[in-house]
């Protein structure tokens, strides 16, 4: 806010997503029910749009979207207190399987997060994926009040829309941040479209990752792809006389969470949640938070409770393992399968180590809200986020800040980009199951001293390094920009 304030004075921010930050769902009874997405991108940017207003462009995406906003499809958020403007954009159910399930979650998400699910490229949903981002543009040209505004654009689903709207308001700031991976130049290059999509994301002023390795392959694919120029000193591509400088901002949440307000103490939530999920009171709790998704590791940070249990058996009946995975993406058969896999594998690993009405895993497959995980969170021993490969991942910095009684240990994926900031979590590769039940039996073995020492320096670091900081870095690096683009103007 202050950053807005005082280098960007009378600015228009206008935030532009695929997913909205409050869903609207028509329940049974008629009433409508207000959701809060499972999304990383919505944690993070929620907060900061709050706190600078403006303008977020997303798709109305619940049932009953489209009967509880007024005639122009704009509504005031957060619903309570509104401080920004929400301008829900409609898809078709067409559009949407080509766009979002298809071109977005079927191609660009497993080609960028090389989980080893293969890709699928189709003609029909890059054509929708092309029309969508078109969608997106107009929609940014027709809620722009400025020539220049600075426009936020999220994410793998809008990668040509910042070419598009620079070609229709050549003077806005437009910062794209890629919340996921960009993987090395030979993979990417299996993108059958690939200079459209390059081309498309160069027309953003910044390009942000959440790494300095994401940066790195993607300047590298341009090279490969692209007759550029890249200046390696200040990291920029100018392409067709723009330039996009390309720049590492680690994603984060805000601080303190608002999710914490209200919660019940540590002692007491321990006992309540053990009470809720049927287990005795002293039983060690681990708990793993996710979508349903293929890229977070789910089912094998599943074989890694089954190899510790097979390690150390006298484990059995002291240690319950809870994963929450909310649907998603239900409509594409390589997530629908992923939930029917962990259920079956969940069931097995039950039924070999369980005995006496113990069970060693838990699956609750339903939507969590913010408050109900900080409370999974804050009852937990151990939080586990496998994830094969992820951009950053929230989860584990919502785990650390969950924790302000500085207990609970945080086992975290070498290849989430978050790895790279809570060095103090014990970092594990999820591909490795035996590695992974040594590190369950480590943390289950930490003393609270340890646990504290290292959970300390991980708090310092969410709180140092949160959210505004992230959106604030961006805002002045675009406000340099402006004044660097005003004065040679004037020349
Ligand atoms: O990681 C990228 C991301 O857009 C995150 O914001 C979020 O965790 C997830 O994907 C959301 O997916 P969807 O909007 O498809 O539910």
């Amino acid at each position: 806010q202050v950053a807005l304030a005082n280098e960007l004075p009378g600015s228009e921010v206008i935030v532009v997503s695929n997913r909205e930050p409050y869903i609207h769902n028509r329940k049974d009874d008629g009433t409508i029910q207000v959701q809060r997405p499972a999304s990383g991108l919505v944690s993070a940017l929620e907060p900061v749009t709050r706190a600078c207003g403006g303008t977020w462009i997303a798709h109305g995406s619940g049932s009953a979207d489209r009967d509880s906003v007024d005639a122009d499809d704009r509504v005031g958020v957060p619903p309570a207190k509104p401080t920004y403007t929400l301008r829900r954009l409609w898809l078709t159910d067409e559009e949407q399987d080509g766009y979002y399930y298809g071109f977005a979650n079927e191609g660009l998400w497993p080609l960028c997060h090389i989980a080893f699910v293969r890709p699928i490229f189709r003609e029909s949903d890059w054509r929708f994926y092309r029309s969508v981002n078109e969608k997106f543009a107009e929609a940014v040209v027709a809620e722009a009040k400025r020539p220049d505004p600075i426009v936020l654009i999220q994410d793998y689903h809008l990668a040509l829309a910042p070419r598009m709207i620079r070609d229709r308001l050549p003077n806005a700031t437009i910062i794209t941040f890629w919340h996921i991976p960009w993987p090395n130049s030979e993979t990417f290059g299996i993108c059958p479209w690939k200079e459209e999509i390059i081309d498309g994301l160069l027309g953003s002023s910044i390009l942000g990752f959440h790494t300095q390795f994401h940066c790195n392959n993607f300047i590298e694919t341009v090279d490969r792809f692209m007759e550029s120029r890249i200046d390696r000193e200040s990291d920029s591509i100018s392409l067709a006389g723009h330039e996009t400088f390309v720049r590492p901002y680690p994603i984060s949440i805000d601080w303190p969470p608002a999710a914490l307000e209200g919660q019940a103490p540590v002692p007491e939530t321990r006992t309540t949640v053990r009470e809720r999920l049927g287990l005795s009171p002293d039983i060690k709790l681990g708990v793993g938070i996710e979508r349903f998704d293929y890229t977070k590791g789910i089912l094998d940070r599943m074989r890694g409770v089954d190899a510790f249990l097979t390690e150390y058996p006298d484990w059995k009946g002291r240690f319950c393992f809870a994963q929450v995975a909310a649907p998603t993406r239900a409509k594409l058969a390589s997530y629908r399968n992923l939930q029917a896999e962990a259920e079956a594998l969940a069931d097995e690993i039950n039924a070999r180590h369980g005995a006496d009405g113990w069970e060693p895993i838990k699956l609750l497959a339903r939507h969590h809200e913010p408050d109900e995980v900080f409370e999974l969170f804050r009852a937990a021993d151990l939080c586990i986020v496998s994830s094969l490969h992820d951009g950053m991942n929230l989860v584990a910095k919502e785990f650390v800040a969950s924790r302000d009684d500085e207990q609970g240990v945080l086992v975290l994926s070498a290849f989430a980009g978050a790895s790279r900031e809570l060095s103090e979590a014990l970092i594990v590769n999820p591909y490795d199951a035996y590695a992974m039940g040594q590190v369950i039996h480590r943390a289950l073995a930490m003393d609270s001293g340890e646990q504290r020492e290292r959970m300390k320096v991980m708090r310092e670091q969410v709180e140092a390094k949160n959210v505004y900081r992230w959106a604030g870095q961006m805002l002045l690096d675009a406000a340099r920009l402006r004044k660097k683009e005003r004065i040679m103007r004037l020349i």
